[in-house]
């Protein structure tokens, strides 16, 4: 079976499909190497291509896809707005094992959406509607779209959804906030649930998915296809087998402290590059740190923000974790 043949009888299977969200920097070839590890998601997404009159498929994400560590399909998402240039890169894409090609419309950085890309796009309804139509007669294999429930505001989230009816797009994957919002809370479960709804096409819900419980309810409260998980998985690759038992009606397994010390461990030797510097591996690191300290109680991320050299690094590390208690692995409030 070809990958996109895996992804779309995934779709229609039975049970809820869990992904990994792409995360521009993060989600590389050795990061889903770690997370397959630990039981992973069902599907993986690239980090996006960014697709321009003269830009080039880039090299080090098409390697998650050709060299791809993980068995099961990974998607390949693109952003940009010109339809020749995403159209030109979808059919170049479909030349590799990919699951599907999918449309970022939610980027909230500001180089990206006032370059009208990204979440940018959610400002011209009209503009979404050609490309959509572009790109759905230049992918044969499924075609989806990540989008956020409006630029400015969630009541946007009613004009979009007619575009997305109109195109038969295979998926859309919905992060609960609008553009301007960025991370902060108030995420609409109540508009992923209306997607639903409203839509013929399969949804995945996305935003602050933390915890097994929580998973199980979101997926009933919302009755989508399945949760795709970015933040909390750095913090947490236990967390998509965790969802699994909990469905199953099994206990959960929390990992000890010294199993997430054994987790850090796997991605500093994983991002290891030849060459690089003591001080430049460690601020690599705290791409992840920021995200799996939110979930350690204590002074942790206060103090691994300030770690500079290996040994400090470790030993931070070590005096926080370095015992057999459980972690849950949730946003705790910061010591
Ligand atoms: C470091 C980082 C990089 C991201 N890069 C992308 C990206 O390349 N494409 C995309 O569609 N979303 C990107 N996102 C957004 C995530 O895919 C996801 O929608 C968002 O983090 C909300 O889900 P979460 O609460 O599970 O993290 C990124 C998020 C983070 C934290």
């Amino acid at each position: 079976m070809t990958p996109s043949e895996t992804f779309s009888q995934l779709l229609r299977g039975p049970a809820p499909v869990l992904a990994l969200a792409p995360m521009q920097d993060v989600t590389t070839l050795q990061f889903m190497r770690v997370v397959a590890r630990y039981g992973g998601p069902e599907v993986y997404w690239t980090e996006y291509f960014r697709v321009h009159a003269v830009s080039h498929i880039e090299k080090w994400i098409l390697e998650s896809i050709t060299q791809n560590p993980t068995g099961r399909p990974i998607v390949a998402q693109m952003i940009g707005n010109d339809i020749p240039s995403l159209v030109r890169t979808a059919k170049e894409l479909q030349q590799y094992p990919v699951a599907a090609i999918d449309l970022n419309l939610g980027c909230p950085a500001p180089v990206v959406y006032r370059k009208c890309a990204g979440g940018g796009l959610l400002r011209e309804p009209q503009r979404i509607d050609a490309i959509l139509g572009a790109l759905r007669e230049a992918v044969s294999i499924p075609f989806t779209v990540k989008t956020r429930v409006g630029f400015d505001s969630p009541a946007e989230f009613d004009t979009l959804l007619p575009i997305f009816a109109k195109h038969t797009i295979d998926l859309l994957t919905v992060h609960a906030r609008t553009v301007v919002q960025m991370y902060r809370p108030g995420v609409r479960y109540d508009l992923i649930a209306q997607a639903a709804r409203e839509l013929r096409c399969p949804v995945l819900a996305n935003g602050n998915v933390f915890g097994a419980v929580q998973a199980q309810q979101l997926l009933a409260e919302t009755g989508v296809r399945g949760l795709m998980i970015g933040r909390g998985a750095i913090r947490n690759p236990w967390m998509f087998d965790q969802i699994r038992a909990q469905l199953r009606g099994e206990p959960v397994k929390l990992p000890t402290g010294r199993d997430v010390l054994a987790y850090i461990r796997e991605l500093w030797d994983n991002e290891i590059t030849p060459g690089i510097n003591e001080s430049s591996q460690v601020q690599r690191m705290k791409k992840f740190m920021n995200f799996i300290g939110e979930g350690v109680p204590g002074t942790f991320l206060h103090d691994i923000r300030r770690a500079e050299t290996t040994t400090g690094f470790f030993q931070i590390c070590e005096s926080a974790l370095d015992h057999d208690r459980p972690m849950p692995l949730e946003p705790v409030p910061q010591g």
